[in-house]
């Protein structure tokens, strides 16, 4: 059900949206993102507000709804994107539930990365994304290796539904396979094939949950978040079981929480089985990738 709502109350809506995301320290950006996603109003019509002259302006949702969710975003301190059902990653409007976690910018970055470690994009592979939450980075990887396959798995059957979701809308489906397990559990059959190995795994401490921001710490989940009493632990396996998995040259790629790239690169030096280690940075100039090849 859609309805209207004159373009001048709308403005006065947005003023007021604005002004208690200052006073609550929320980015007033989410306000034209929310709006975005709930009317047909493009960015530039947003931009330069020419809407406030429109008789009527036409919303996805009654009025009284889109006014009730806006303030459970402020209230609640939920996500705008969990408000929503969507979030936009790389050229990608992804659908996302509590059930995942939020895809991030400096994650879309990963996909770079991946794409610069081989020499030849065109080439067939084999791609694992383990953890894929909404399925971002395995549909990150089918888009830039337009000819290998795509693996995704997760130990959550909520996100892997997601993940699925999301492959269909993208016109990715017939070039990713999705698994329900535990990291490698469910891709026995694929020792000594990979090509690359991309993971985003939980890398946060356990007793940092509850100090970060409530839009994260209560509502996104914790099986996305929590990396045990370092943050390391998935990580920690990852780097020991990779090389069962990996062809010899194959990559090692995973994103970590900043700060965390020493000892990444520590583990997969003690490990002994990689070459070619390298902690490299996001967009912001925090330590937040460590890439590493198979000896
Ligand atoms: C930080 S989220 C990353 C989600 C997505 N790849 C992204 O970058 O937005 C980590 C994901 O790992 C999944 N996960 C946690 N433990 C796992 C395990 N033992 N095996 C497979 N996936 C696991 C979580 O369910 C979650 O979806």
């Amino acid at each position: 059900m859609s309805e209207t709502i004159s373009g001048w109350q709308l403005g006065e809506w947005l003023e007021k949206a604005k002004a208690d995301c200052l006073a609550l320290g929320i980015s007033i950006h989410e306000v034209d993102w929310f709006l975005q996603e709930l009317s047909h109003l493009d960015r530039l019509a947003l931009r330069l507000q020419t809407f406030k002259q429109q008789p009527s302006v036409s919303l996805q949702v009654p009025w009284s709804e889109f006014t009730q969710l806006w303030q459970r975003r402020l209230t609640e301190r939920i996500p705008v994107q969990y408000l929503v059902g969507v979030a936009h990653w790389r050229h990608f409007t992804l659908k996302v539930s509590p059930a995942v976690l939020i895809p991030r910018p400096e994650t879309e970055l990963i996909i770079d990365l991946a794409k610069s470690a081989v020499e030849n994009p065109d080439s067939e592979g084999i791609w694992v994304d383990l953890g894929t939450g909404s399925g971002a980075i395995a549909l990150g990887l089918a888009d830039c290796f337009p000819h290998a396959t795509i693996h995704a798995v997760d130990t959550s059957l909520d996100a892997l539904a997601i993940a699925q979701y999301n492959a269909q809308t993208t016109g990715f489906a017939d070039r990713i396979q999705f698994h329900h397990g535990s990291w490698w559990q469910p891709l026995e059959g694929l020792q000594g094939q990979l090509t690359g190995m991309v993971s985003n795994p939980p890398y946060i401490p356990s007793g940092l949950i509850p100090t970060l921001q409530p839009e994260v710490a209560q509502h996104e989940p914790t099986l996305a978040l929590d990396g045990g009493d370092d943050g390391l632990d998935c990580i920690r396996y990852l780097v020991e079981t990779a090389p069962r998995y990996l062809r010899s040259g194959g990559v090692w790629i995973v994103e970590m929480m900043a700060g965390q790239g020493e000892a990444v690169a520590e583990l997969l030096q003690a490990q002994g089985g990689y070459s070619g280690i390298k902690i490299m940075s996001d967009l912001a100039g925090f330590d937040r990738f460590v890439m590493a090849y198979l000896k």
